[in-house]
């Protein structure tokens, strides 16, 4: 074992995002094969490195997607009824439902966001642009129960989720959210959800492996985060981007590798790294339409209609409940 060195804490330690950071981390460097769990790429700059990402030519996603609701947001906002609340998971810059919005006869929105000040701010701007459309934010984790505002308790309900986030959740932790959803919007809800989808992985590696270097910083920047706020020790240029496709699984996997062998302090506990050992920092699951209708059923939703782009790279899924 090798001498325990304290760091000085750099933030308070009563702060419980904090502590559940610092768990998270001792947890996932102490486990073989070393792992962290992505929710934490999203520092302020981690969001900034992320929205720089959907702009590289090779980061299909995003542009895919705007594609498929621009093009089909007439038959997208026949699905969602007359007065209905919409309730977008993870809400960020409100970007995609804007087109949703303005297609389809919304009565209340209610963004679903765990970053408060952001999404106050967001929401706001939106009732300013669209004065006759309630707009009710909720600040909580997707993931945790959380009860949606009275004001839309008699409305048909429809939630949206789009980006293929849920590509970051591990299969079982899909079908949860997906039940989650299901008991969140009730009897006769429905869903729009944007999934990426299986392709050539020459294809698939090129969006997380950009020429300009920007996925990499974005990996990266999770050492830069642990090292400020937990008082580690990570040198960055002793590490390196590695992202790869794992056929099997069909996910693209982000890696942090190890340059040397090497020892990293992280609040005053040491982590040994061999040469070319990995932090692995993110699985990204691809789904062909039957996989993830196969996903959905086994969460109690049916997909009623699935919209792709022209060369097949991402879908929009229409879910109804069982
Ligand atoms: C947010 N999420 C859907 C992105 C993805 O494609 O899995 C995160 C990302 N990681 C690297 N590039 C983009």
């Amino acid at each position: 074992m090798t001498a325990h060195v304290r760091l000085p804490h750099p933030l308070p330690v009563d702060d419980a995002t904090h502590r559940a950071f610092l768990t998270d981390v001792v947890a996932g460097l102490s486990a073989d094969p070393k792992s962290i769990p992505p929710k934490y790429f999203y520092d302020e700059r981690g969001s900034q490195l992320f929205e720089a990402i959907t702009r590289t030519p090779e980061y299909y996603p995003t542009r895919t997607e705007t594609g498929i609701l621009t093009a089909r947001a007439a038959e997208i906002a026949a699905f969602i009824p007359s007065d209905a609340a919409l309730v977008e998971f993870g809400a960020g810059a409100l970007t995609k439902v804007r087109i949703l919005l303005g297609a389809a006869p919304v009565h209340a929105f209610v963004p679903v966001d765990i970053s408060e000040t952001f999404l106050l701010g967001q929401a706001a701007r939106l009732s300013r642009e669209i004065p006759g459309l309630q707009v009710l934010p909720v600040v909580a984790d997707v993931m945790a129960a959380f009860p949606l505002p009275a004001e839309i308790a008699a409305r048909p309900k429809v939630g949206f989720f789009p980006g293929s986030t849920i590509g970051n959740f591990e299969p079982h932790e899909a079908t949860a959210f997906l039940r989650h959803a299901g008991t969140l919007l009730g009897p006769g809800a429905r869903l729009i959800l944007g999934v990426d989808l299986v392709k050539d992985p020459d294809v698939l590696v090129a969006a997380y492996n950009d020429a300009a270097g920007v996925t990499a910083e974005f990996n990266l920047n999770l050492l830069r985060r642990i090292n400020r706020e937990l008082g580690a020790n990570f040198d960055l240029g002793a590490f390196w981007h590695r992202a790869v496709y794992n056929r099997e699984l069909h996910r693209i996997e982000m890696h942090l590798a190890s340059k040397t062998r090497q020892r990293v302090r992280v609040d005053g506990r040491c982590f040994e790294f061999r040469r070319g050992e990995t932090i692995h920092t993110e699985n990204s699951y691809k789904y062909t339409p039957e996989l993830f209708r196969t996903l959905a059923a086994g969460a109690g939703w049916r997909v009623a209609t699935t919209w792709t782009d022209p060369q097949a790279w991402f879908a929009v899924h229409a879910l109804t409940l069982d």
